[in-house]
C-alpha cells in the first residue's frame, strides 16, 4: 500500500513540472484563441463590408436602370407644301409642318434650347427656321412643334422647283425635315451637361402636296452629337 502510495508521490515531481507546462500551454492556447477570434472578427468585418459594397452596387444599378435618361421621341404628324399642286405655285410656296417631341422619361425632365428646323431635298437645304422658344418639358409630356417656312425662310429656286414638279409627276416628292436642339436632362435639382440632339424625319408628299400616309405619324430617328 505504502509502495503504491509512494508511486504517485514518486510521480509527483513529474506532475509538479506539468502545471508549469500546462500553464504555458494554456497561455499558448489562449493566445491562439485570441488570434482566431481576431481572424474571425476581421473575416466578419470583411464579409459585412463586401456585402454592403454589393448592396450599394445593386442599388446603384437599379437606380441607373430607372433614372437612365431616354432620348426624346419625335413624330411627324403633318407636312405639306400645297403649292406643289399648282402649276405656278413657286411664287408663294409655303411648307407647313407639325412635329411632336415627347419626353418618354418618368422622372427626368428635359430643357430644350432654341430649336433649329431645316428642310432638305436631295441633301440640299431648301428652307430653315428657328423655333425660338427655349422650354422645359416635364416627364411624359409632349410638345407640338408646328410652323411654316415661306418667303425668306424658304430658299427654293426655280430650278429646284422644276425638280419637285418632275418628282410630282412620278407620284411623290421626298423631303427630309431635321430638328436640332441643345438639350439638358434634369433629375430633381441636378442638371446634366448639354447634348446636341438631332431628329431626322424623312417625309414624302403626294401630287396634292400633302403628306403621304406612309410618312404620317412616323417616328423619326434621334441621335446625339
Ligand atoms: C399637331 O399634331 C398633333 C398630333 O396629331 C395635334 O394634336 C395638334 O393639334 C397638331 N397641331 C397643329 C398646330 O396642327
Ligand atoms: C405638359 O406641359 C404643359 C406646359 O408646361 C403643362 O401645361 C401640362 O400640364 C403638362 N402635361 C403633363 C401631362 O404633364
Amino acid at each position: 500500500m505504502s509502495s503504491s502510495n509512494q508511486l504517485p508521490a514518486h510521480a509527483n515531481p513529474g506532475l509538479g513540472s506539468q502545471p508549469v507546462r500546462r500553464h504555458h500551454s494554456a497561455r499558448y492556447y489562449a493566445h491562439r484563441v485570441r488570434e482566431s477570434v481576431a481572424t474571425r472578427v476581421s473575416k466578419l468585418v470583411c464579409s459585412i463590408f463586401l456585402f454592403f459594397l454589393l448592396l450599394i452596387g445593386v442599388i446603384t444599378f437599379i437606380l441607373w436602370l430607372s433614372l437612365r435618361p431616354h432620348r426624346p421621341r419625335f413624330h411627324t404628324h403633318e407636312f405639306s407644301i400645297p403649292a406643289i399642286a399648282q402649276e405656278n405655285g413657286f411664287e408663294n410656296a409655303q411648307i407647313n409642318f407639325n412635329v411632336t417631341a415627347r419626353n418618354p422619361n418618368r422622372i427626368i425632365g428635359i430643357f430644350y434650347d432654341s430649336m433649329h428646323v431645316t428642310v432638305s431635298y436631295d441633301d440640299q437645304n431648301v428652307g430653315a427656321t428657328s423655333l425660338l422658344f427655349p422650354f422645359y418639358q416635364g416627364p411624359k409630356n409632349t410638345t407640338i412643334l408646328a410652323s411654316s417656312l415661306s418667303g425668306a425662310t424658304l430658299t427654293v429656286n426655280n430650278q429646284r422647283w422644276q425638280e419637285f414638279l418632275a418628282d410630282r409627276s412620278q407620284g411623290r416628292v421626298i423631303f427630309k425635315l431635321d430638328v436640332t436642339s441643345r438639350i439638358r436632362f434634369k433629375i430633381s435639382s441636378w442638371d446634366s451637361k448639354h447634348h446636341t440632339l438631332h431628329a431626322n424625319c424623312p417625309v414624302g408628299v403626294g401630287p396634292d402636296g400633302m403628306i403621304l400616309l406612309e410618312y404620317k405619324d412616323k417616328r423619326c430617328p434621334v441621335y446625339f452629337s
